[in-house]
């Protein structure tokens, strides 16, 4: 049994396919590596600050709209390469997990997110970048026990997230990853 498990291990993580964290890739990814952590701060300080916002003047019902509208406005459209929010827990089944990214999931899904590394994945003619994000406490208004949230938030979510698995959540936790896909030529 052992035996066979670590060979499926093997055969999941071939050891070539190890990936690298920003400070261990090869100089010919640094620079694609620091587009993609440059636009994961921006993209995190935009969403956090437009979330807190919103969820001040208007509650979490009304801040679900960040949340809907503009995260995806603030990913790909903004920066010129893919980027994206994902998770082993969905909340909207179109935040698919790339291929390449699925790996780190399994591996870190169940762990407490601050340690879950970075990862940076060399793919074809591009670099693949996967960062973790840590649940908050803010972040448990929407993403905790849906026994605390309010009934009107909850029906929101049921209606617009048919599928939500993204509640239950704790302090902590891995509630997600953000991942880019960035070219080695400059566009
Ligand atoms: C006001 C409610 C609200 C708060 C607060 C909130 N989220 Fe979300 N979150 C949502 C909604 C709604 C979606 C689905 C967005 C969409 O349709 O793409 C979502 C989606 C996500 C996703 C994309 C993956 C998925 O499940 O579809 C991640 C990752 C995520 N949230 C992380 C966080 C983190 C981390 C925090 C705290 C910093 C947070 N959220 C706070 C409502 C919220």
């Amino acid at each position: 049994m052992r035996i066979l498990l670590s060979l499926l291990l093997a055969v999941a993580l071939p050891v070539g396919a190890q990936p690298y964290t920003p400070e261990t890739a090869p100089e010919s990814l640094k620079a694609p590596v620091k587009r993609a952590l440059d636009a994961f701060q921006d993209l995190k300080s935009r969403l956090l600050g437009r979330l807190g916002q919103a969820l001040q003047e208007g509650g979490p019902v009304l801040a679900i709209e960040v949340c809907r509208e503009e995260a995806p406005r603030l990913t790909t459209g903004a920066v010129g390469f893919p980027l994206g929010r994902t998770s082993h827990r969905l909340r909207n089944p179109d935040n698919v997990t790339p291929k390449w990214a699925q790996s780190y999931l399994d591996r870190f899904a169940s762990q407490p997110a601050e340690k879950a590394p970075t990862w940076v994945v060399p793919l074809e003619g591009r670099v693949g970048v996967i960062a973790p994000l840590a649940t908050q406490a803010l972040c448990l208004q929407c993403h905790g026990d849906p026994r605390a949230m309010s009934a009107e938030l909850r029906s929101s979510l049921e209606r617009l997230y048919p599928t939500d698995r993204a509640t239950g959540f704790e302090l902590g936790q891995l509630r997600g990853v953000i991942w880019a896909e960035v070219p080695f030529a400059s566009p």
